[in-house]
């Protein structure tokens, strides 16, 4: 079947994904492998803009992707890769570096966020981490990039430069779309901030339904609900808010919702029901994700056959772009 064009998407190796990566990223992109050429990237090399200490860091790129592949990433499908082993990104970079005015990158939300969390660190590479994003998506000529709203400043830059490579050197590049991520808020447990690894506030798609359970019990649930016959308010509930995403008969969740309502049924009773839902939920990609563990040559291989298909297309699109700067 003919598809619609070609998508790009990366993230950093952060290891075991969580539920919060799950829903704002992996699910997604197994959907558009359907409709389109999907190129997916574990970006190593940003990673290192933030890191001082890389001991973890092959650990971790191994780890995620291996967990991609079991939630359904199809390696004959799309490319599956990573970064630094298609080193064509970093000449493309430099090129792009060219025509990108410092100003542009110094006023960036994003860097002036890694600036506040990182002041001892503010090295050179953090500042053109958004070229070096650019690179990404133009050294594939992707017409797609599906991102959360926190990378939308980041594809309008590279919007933005490629508008201006092509006006300088001529129409080589393609200007991406964004392609925002429709996901609900996914909080941590402790129901104020986002998922996510560094505040420990998260649920691993790969922990056992123990742990699930666990986890779910120490969630946040509606603040304003202090005992058990307190009429609860699901739509601020982050229980509720997953819950509606993982449950196993969805037919049952208004029925839910108005007993949380009523005051009918508590917090903890739910919780219960809710991780039931989520480990039911995961089951098959941690059947998966247990099977394709047992042959770590097999996810070696896969990454090597992807950037192997990545630098195909890599070489050809470097080569135009130094065609039109004017290099041999
Ligand atoms: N900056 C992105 C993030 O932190 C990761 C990323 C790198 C990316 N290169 C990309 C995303 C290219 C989309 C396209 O999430």
């Amino acid at each position: 079947m003919a598809k619609k064009g070609r998508v790009f998407s990366g993230a950093r190796p952060t290891g075991r994904q969580h539920l919060g990566n799950y829903l704002g990223a992996i699910q997604n992109y197994v959907a558009l492998q359907r409709d389109y050429e999907c190129v997916y990237c574990i970006v190593d090399l940003h990673a290192l803009t933030s890191l001082t200490e890389t001991r973890e860091l092959r650990q971790n790129t191994y780890e995620m992707a291996l967990e991609w592949l079991a939630a359904g990433l199809d390696p004959k499908e799309s490319i599956i890769f990573v970064q630094s082993q298609v080193p064509q990104v970093t000449e493309l970079h430099m090129l792009l570096s060219m025509v990108t005015p410092m100003g542009r990158l110094v006023r960036l939300p994003t860097f002036k966020e890694k600036v506040r969390q990182q002041p001892d660190n503010v090295n050179y590479g953090l500042l053109g981490y958004p070229v070096l994003m650019a690179a990404d998506i133009t050294l594939y000529k992707a017409n797609v990039v599906p991102v959360g709203e926190d990378q939308a400043p980041h594809l309008e830059f590279t919007r933005e430069i490629v508008r201006r490579f092509n006006n300088i050197y001529g129409e080589v590049l393609v200007e991406p779309q964004i392609l925002l991520t429709q996901v609900p808020r996914v909080m941590g447990i402790d129901g104020v901030n986002k998922m996510s690894k560094s505040l420990d506030n998260h649920i691993e798609l790969a922990a056992t339904p123990e742990e699930t359970r666990k986890r779910v019990m120490q969630m946040v649930t509606d603040p304003a609900r202090k005992y058990r016959n307190d009429p609860g308010h699901p739509e601020i509930c982050n229980v509720m808010t997953l819950h509606r995403v993982f449950a196993s008969d969805p037919s049952q969740m208004p029925q839910i919702e108005a007993d949380c309502r009523a005051g009918t049924i508590g917090c903890a009773e739910h919780k219960r029901m809710f991780a039931e839902d989520l480990n039911r939920a995961l089951a098959s990609l941690r059947a998966r994700r247990a099977e394709l563990a047992q042959h770590p040559q097999m996810i070696r291989d896969v990454l090597e056959d992807g950037a192997c298909r990545a630098q195909a297309i890599a070489r050809v699109v470097l080569r135009e772009a130094k065609d039109a700067v004017g290099l041999p």
